[in-house]
């Protein structure tokens, strides 16, 4: 008889279905069940606009936006599970069920002994620094976001970013979010009882939402164990970390997201968070650590001015929100389509020439400005520049991340930055790849315009923070054709 038996031929079908090609097409997955308009404008509402918030893209309103990429913060869509756990939410003052069932997700990711919830990652930061930094002391990261800068030098201390070598070629490496291991133990080593703790921000936002591998936190372990400093991580994109890691780090392809998260917390002593991001949560954060003396310290600082430590500022809801959105954060289906659909849009925009940052970040595109508009010196600020020409050709507002951003030096005088960004970084859950492809649309007609976009003059700003408040005014030639024309100054 020539009919196969049963079982080799089940065989034979399975191994046909694993040999079947990936589809291409990136899908959402998920499916909408509440939508919210956006509207779009004319570019001479977007002009009127500009205008009115003095050129600073922070001050524009949201309804003047069509795609707001302005950050990824608290801006992502809640699930079904979260707004029904939502309902679920325990306002009790002290010890409500809410944050019982926050801790538990908590610490079942980060093994981490004590958690405090706080209203975002700023306040975290604030309290641990608080508890930990004095003056004149010096904290290693990656490199800081500039709020964890800024509540480091409030402390008196010095807020000092050791990039790994990677980090500053457009080379592809795979971890350019690395901290650089060399410099970190040099700078142990010659300040002894100066470094409180170090901290990795994974991934590093700053440095281009680039990841951090399992081996270089690890190595920082050993460093930081050897000279008696605590390792902290800032853990605000974790989830999207863990994915980088399954998808680039040696022997990790087999390995969950969540596993991975877990080692990765394995080698710190403490953690701060904005829930805004891997928490999925519109709002919320928290501290977590093993350390009870630091323990002690914090809560104190927390009772002060953020509320009781079962609430931390937020609402029972709020913790629900975040207890789900951390393991939601770390589906496997979700990381492969948002690291996905961030990678899609960065061939897109390399086929049309636009320079980048490459390998593409998590939560984020970083378009370099400054090789974009080299016409524009640094103190013309290329990136805000670039920044206002995107959102004034099709209503997309990024983020300058340059030297309006970093160039304001403590003593009041200026500095360029070490690059001039614009993030283009995508709220979770919200935009869909049709606007990923008008995205594509908006860049390569700013790219094709490109030599027509002139810099800018401050023309207020505060000490510090600048970059939310400052306001320009665009300066180019009379007859030049710029972009901004009819509001330039000169
Ligand atoms: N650390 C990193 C790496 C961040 O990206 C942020 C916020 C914070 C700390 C502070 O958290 O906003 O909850 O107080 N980043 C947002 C952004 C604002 O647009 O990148 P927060």
């Amino acid at each position: 008889m020539n009919t196969p038996e049963p079982r080799a031929a089940n065989a034979q079908r399975t191994d046909t279905m694993i040999e079947d090609p990936p589809f291409h097409t990136i899908i959402e997955p998920f499916r909408i069940k509440s939508v919210e308009r956006v509207r779009h404008t004319t570019r001479a509402h977007r002009l009127e606009a500009l205008q009115r918030a003095g050129w600073n893209l922070f001050g524009l309103r949201g309804e003047d936006v069509l795609i707001d990429l302005l950050t990824d913060s608290g801006t992502g869509a809640l699930s079904a599970s979260q707004w029904s756990m939502m309902m679920r939410g325990d306002e009790t003052y002290a010890g409500a069920d809410s944050f019982y069932r926050f801790e538990a997700a908590v610490k079942d990711i980060t093994q981490l002994a004590h958690v405090m919830p706080t209203h975002q990652g700023r306040a975290a930061e604030r309290i641990l620094f608080g508890a930990m930094v004095n003056a004149g002391d010096i904290v290693p990261n990656n490199t800081h976001f500039d709020t964890t800068r800024a509540n480091i030098e409030a402390r008196g201390g010095v807020a000092l970013d050791l990039p790994c070598a990677q980090a500053q070629h457009s080379a592809c490496a795979l971890f350019k979010g690395n901290i650089d291991l060399a410099r970190l133990e040099r700078v142990l080593h010659e300040n002894p009882n100066r470094v409180p703790l170090v901290l990795i921000t994974v991934t590093n936002n700053s440095g281009g939402g680039q990841p951090v591998s399992l081996a270089n936190i690890r190595a920082a372990r050993e460093l930081c164990s050897r000279y008696r400093v605590p390792l902290f991580l800032d853990a605000c994109r974790f989830a999207e970390n863990a994915w980088f890691i399954h998808l680039r780090e040696e022997g990790q392809q087999q390995r969950a997201p969540i596993e991975i998260a877990r080692e990765m917390f394995s080698y710190v002593d403490g953690a701060t968070m904005s829930a805004k991001k891997d928490g999925m949560a519109n709002i919320g954060g928290f501290l977590a650590l093993n350390d009870e003396e630091i323990l002690t310290r914090c809560r104190t600082n927390l009772i002060l001015t953020e509320g009781f430590p079962t609430y931390g500022g937020l609402a029972g809801y709020d913790l629900e929100a975040i207890a789900v959105g951390l393991y939601e954060a770390l589906d496997e289906e979700y990381l492969r389509y948002r690291i996905r659909s961030i990678e899609y849009l960065s061939e897109r925009l390399a086929s049309i020439n636009v320079p980048m940052i490459t390998p593409p970040g998590g939560h984020a595109l970083y378009l370099d400005a400054a090789a974009e508009l080299p016409h524009i010196p640094w103190n013309e600020y290329p990136a805000c520049a670039l920044a206002l020409a995107i959102y004034l050709e099709g209503g997309v507002r990024g983020c300058e991340i340059g030297s309006v951003m970093f160039g304001a030096q403590p003593d009041g005088s200026e500095k360029p930055a070490a690059r001039e960004l614009v993030r283009l970084a995508f709220p979770r859950r919200v935009y869909t790849q049709s606007h990923v492809d008008y995205l594509v649309e908006v860049l390569e007609r700013v790219h094709a315009k490109r030599d027509r976009v002139c810099g800018l003059r401050m023309k207020s700003a505060p000490r510090v923070l600048r970059h939310f408040t400052a306001t320009f005014e665009p300066i180019c030639a009379p007859a030049s054709q710029c972009v901004f024309t009819s509001a330039c100054s000169r």
